[in-house]
């Protein structure tokens, strides 16, 4: 396991891109966020690429992109809940890199998203939509090597927790 990558997975609205946020300079390493890249790949919003080319194009362009940043090294990546959903994904995060899955009780993610108007896949019936993802992804997290909720942590705890781990596992 090539530990000098911690990459953050967890469903939507479970703090990836805060607390990598956080934890990137704490460690010395550098943020990437994998949402971003690509829209700054494709020019377009994550909400358009999935309205015009589909869930599966995105899906291609995620892992073409997973794949891109984890042949590079000292990074905190911050991934998009469905990252996780490729076989292949797990595996390249696995073999590069520290998984860390952020754990959010479903109470807790309704709460933070249930007006949530930019990720595709909660649109329409947000509360009903989160509850059947996260039903549909019961077992797609559990690949991680560990495991921390955010749902009952601070950020800045979540953070120590994370950064306490890696320089022991060092
Ligand atoms: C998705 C999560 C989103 C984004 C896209 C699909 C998912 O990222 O990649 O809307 O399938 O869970 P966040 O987890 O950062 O919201």
């Amino acid at each position: 396991m090539g530990t000098s990558n911690i990459v953050l997975i967890g469903f939507m609205g479970s703090g990836k891109s805060t607390v990598g946020k956080v934890l990137a300079p704490r460690l010395g390493k550098k943020f990437v966020d994998l949402d971003h890249m690509i829209v700054e790949r494709a020019g377009r919003s994550i909400a358009d690429i999935f309205a015009t080319d589909g869930e599966a194009a995105f899906r291609q362009m995620e892992s073409q992109v997973l794949a891109d940043v984890l042949a590079n090294t000292e990074q905190v990546i911050s991934t998009g809940g469905g990252a996780v959903l490729a076989e292949a994904n797990r595996q390249l995060m696995r073999e590069n890199g520290l998984v860390v899955w952020l754990r959010t009780d479903v109470d807790v993610l309704i709460q933070r998203m249930q007006y949530d108007t930019t990720r595709p896949l909660l649109q329409g019936d947000a509360k009903a939509n989160i509850t059947r993802i996260l039903e549909e992804r019961r077992e797609a997290y559990n690949f991680a090597t560990l495991e921390i909720d955010t749902g009952r942590l601070s950020v800045e705890e979540a953070v120590q927790a994370i950064a306490n781990y890696y320089k022991q596992a060092e």
